[in-house]
């Protein structure tokens, strides 16, 4: 894809199995990639190292604290010379009947998938603000990882799915605010990844392994691999007028089932 060679690239959750699959896209398209991930530091650098010894690396971060994230940033500008695309795709989930709910649990959520995204996606914009503005190219595109749950209910999803419907709203106002100074914003929504928790979830828990095969209309989950070239088209010259909207990657979950 065009547009994507030589450009910067920051993705949190980036040691993550979704992380990884879309660092391999962007590498393969001859980008520079920083993974920032709370993950400790050898299993970081490991991944970074097997992905591109050279134009990948690892950065220590924790989303739901502005300082870890200033930090990261600092070294990830260094690591890659300009930032052109943020990647906000660091998440947690917690699935529990509503009137169990922790306030613990909740925090810990909404803290990572819609506070850190917040964070992430505000450091990023005020760096990509300081890219020159050449013509109508774009200064910057900062995507979030959202959830096909950001649209629709999912059982004991609470504080899950509040936190990705809140994260496609915060995406909405950065695209309206942002557009004038040439930067977009927008959302890759998977469906139901055979990657992450819901890989655990479903290989110990033959209910949701059930309900899960029963509600996505192509019978089976996606890869990480399926979901990864949403987030480069996205971010390639193809992408470059598309900004404030979702692109759905779920299988057709969505759509009502009612046989
Ligand atoms: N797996 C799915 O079915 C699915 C479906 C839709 C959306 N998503 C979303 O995709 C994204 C990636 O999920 P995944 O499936 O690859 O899971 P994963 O657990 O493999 O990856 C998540 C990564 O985020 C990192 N992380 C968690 N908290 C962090 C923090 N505070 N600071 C920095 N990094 C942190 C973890 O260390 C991990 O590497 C998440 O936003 C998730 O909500 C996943």
């Amino acid at each position: 894809m065009q547009g994507i060679a030589n450009t910067g690239v920051f993705i949190t959750g980036g040691c993550g199995d979704i992380g990884q699959a879309v660092a391999k896209r962007f590498l393969a398209a001859g980008a520079r990639v920083v993974l920032a991930d709370m993950r400790p530091a050898a299993q970081g650098r490991a991944a970074a190292k097997a992905l591109d010894p050279q134009r990948a690396a690892y950065v220590r971060c924790d989303v739901t604290r502005a300082a870890s994230l200033d930090r990261a940033f600092a070294a990830a500008l260094k690591f890659l010379g300009r930032l052109d695309t943020a990647i906000c795709n660091a998440g947690t989930v917690t699935n529990q009947p509503f009137v169990d709910v922790t306030e613990e649990a909740w925090h810990r959520v909404l803290g990572v998938n819609l506070t850190g995204s917040f964070l992430t996606a505000q450091r990023a914009a005020r760096l990509m603000l300081k890219n020159p503005r050449r013509g109508t190219a774009r200064r910057g595109t900062i995507l979030f990882t959202g959830s096909w749950v950001q649209h629709m209910p999912w059982p004991q999803g609470s504080s899950y799915c509040a936190s990705k419907g809140g994260q496609q709203m915060l995406a909405k106002i950065i695209a309206q605010e942002l557009a004038p100074h040439g930067i977009t914003a927008a959302i890759v929504a998977p469906g139901m990844v055979y990657a992450g928790l819901t890989k655990k979830i479903y290989d110990r828990d033959r209910h949701f392994a059930k309900l899960v095969d029963k509600v996505v209309p192509l019978l089976r989950m996606s890869t990480a691999e399926e979901v990864a070239g949403s987030f480069l088209f996205l971010a390639s010259d193809d992408g470059a007028y598309i900004t404030g909207t979702t692109l759905l990657v779920d299988g057709g979950a969505t759509l009502v089932r009612r046989e």
